[in-house]
């Protein structure tokens, strides 16, 4: 038997779409036991939803890795405690692919590096952005290259977030289908430079420059057309911090000065509010710490 614990993730941070994330201090912590069938329990954020559906992305990646590994399981007990909300971009599912990837690569003994469990993850995902900091912690940028995925993680100071997620049904699909194809060249530039302003604003903690920044023309515009309050959400919390959504929206994320979080709350639950849009608000950290066993305090 095994537990291990995966963070909330948020990607894109800004103009870094598709590119970059940073784990967030939110776990999920999930238990794996050798049974002679996979059952499947959960309890806290999306139990509802979750709970004893085995046939979901945890289960196939934990399964994947014995696949590879040429391993035969019976099956698996699965329980998992989720502090992390489904379909929120606070990713939900890189935790939960890392997760089963991470639980049976530590039941077989390590047989995968953290390289190929970072590749089997993304595959998975189909981009980088979250599984990465969610296996590794911290800041990370990373790419596609030719089936290699090329990474530089980086350790962040203390950074206080508030992330606000309204109750709104959006799916990652549908929030990549009101994306455009191309971009224009005008676009392009605008994004690449506060990518990096970006990378350096989050590893110094240089709130000031974060907040300048963390714009985006790729990404952000189109979403926040669809997401029911988002716009006035957005405002709000630009209006106290460097402010974005997260990963793919629907949640708002804004990094504040400290002693600014509940102000910062407030103000966007209030705007999503006089919009109609139910909203509940986390106060969160940085992680520098990634997917990980749980030893037992005895
Ligand atoms: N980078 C991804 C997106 C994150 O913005 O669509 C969500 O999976």
């Amino acid at each position: 038997m095994i537990t291990i614990r995966v963070p909330a993730t948020t990607a894109n941070l800004g103009p870094g779409f598709d590119c970059i994330g940073l784990a967030l201090d939110l776990w999920n912590e999930v238990q794996f036991e050798a049974d002679d069938q996979i059952t499947f329990r959960v309890t806290g954020e999306g139990a509802s939803q979750l709970d004893n559906q085995p046939n979901n992305l945890l289960v196939e990646a934990f399964l994947r890795v014995y696949e590879i590994c040429g391993q035969n399981t019976r099956g698996v007990a699965v329980r998992s405690h989720n502090q992390i909300p489904p379909s929120s971009g606070m990713g939900s599912s890189a935790a939960a692919l890392v997760a089963g990837i991470f639980g049976a690569n530590e039941l077989l003994g390590r047989p995968l590096s953290q390289a190929d469990m970072l590749k089997l993850a993304t595959e998975m995902e189909g981009h980088p952005d979250n599984v990465a900091p969610a296996l590794l912690g911290g800041l990370v940028v990373s790419v596609m290259n030719e089936g290699e995925i090329l990474s530089r993680r980086y350790e962040v100071p203390t950074l206080a977030a508030v992330i606000v997620k309204p109750n709104v049904d959006w799916p990652t699909r549908v929030a990549r289908a009101v994306l455009p194809p191309s971009v224009s060249r005008a676009d392009a530039i605008f994004n690449i430079g506060r990518t990096v302003l970006v990378v350096d604003a989050l590893r110094s903690g240089d709130l000031d420059l974060l907040r300048k920044a963390m714009d985006d023309r790729l990404h952000q515009p189109y979403r926040l057309e669809h997401i029911p309050g988002g716009k006035a959400a957005f405002e709000a919390a630009r209006h106290f911090g460097a402010a974005a959504l997260s990963g793919a929206g629907p949640s708002i994320l804004c990094f504040v000065e400290s002693g600014q979080g509940a102000a910062a709350e407030s103000a966007v639950l209030a705007a999503f509010e006089s919009n109609g849009v139910e909203a509940r608000a986390f106060r969160l950290s940085a992680s520098n710490l990634g997917a990980g066993v749980v030893t037992s305090a005895t």
